[in-house]
């Protein structure tokens, strides 16, 4: 069985209670338990995880490239948060460990602020997924399926 990453960044431990008209309602908890659904219907085992740190999500990439090349990973979901708009480092960590990549945003980050209109993660991913709501999860490992 192989695994997917779910890497969340800064500020989505605080989900639930930030900005609810922007993100929703729901916790990161909750995510968690959308993604391990997802998962179960897509016979991947999940390791879910999340980090206001920008060098743990490099060193977190940096692992899944080392699964990946075993064999044992599917792929990596990346909701990068605001690093998305701002992280060289994660766009040469994507690059340099060629790891099948979908950037997630809960929201449609295009229809919002201009600064967040540039993604560093863009152009090293494999898709891109915006605008659906926490439900953007599990579309994306849905869509990661369906790389395999
Ligand atoms: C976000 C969008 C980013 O612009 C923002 O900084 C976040 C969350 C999203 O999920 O919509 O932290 O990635």
């Amino acid at each position: 069985m192989k695994t997917v990453f779910v890497l969340n960044g800064p500020n989505l431990n605080l989900l639930g209670t930030r900005e609810p008209q922007v993100y929703g309602s729901q916790t990161l908890a909750d995510v968690q338990t959308l993604c391990e659904r997802a998962c179960a219907t897509h016979g991947f085992a999940l390791d879910f995880r999340q980090t206001n740190t920008e060098g743990t999500l490099v060193d977190w990439l940096h692992e899944a490239g080392r699964l990946q090349a075993a064999g044992t990973l599917a792929g990596v979901v990346l909701n990068a948060g605001a690093y998305t708009h701002t992280s060289v480092a994660l766009h040469d960590a994507i690059k340099g460990t060629g790891i099948t990549l979908i950037e997630l945003h809960i929201s449609n980050v295009h229809a919002r602020e201009a600064f967040r209109h540039h993604s560093y993660i863009s152009p090293a991913a494999k898709a891109v997924m915006a605008g659906f709501g926490v439900n953007g999860y599990a579309l994306a490992i849905t869509g990661l399926a369906g790389m395999q």
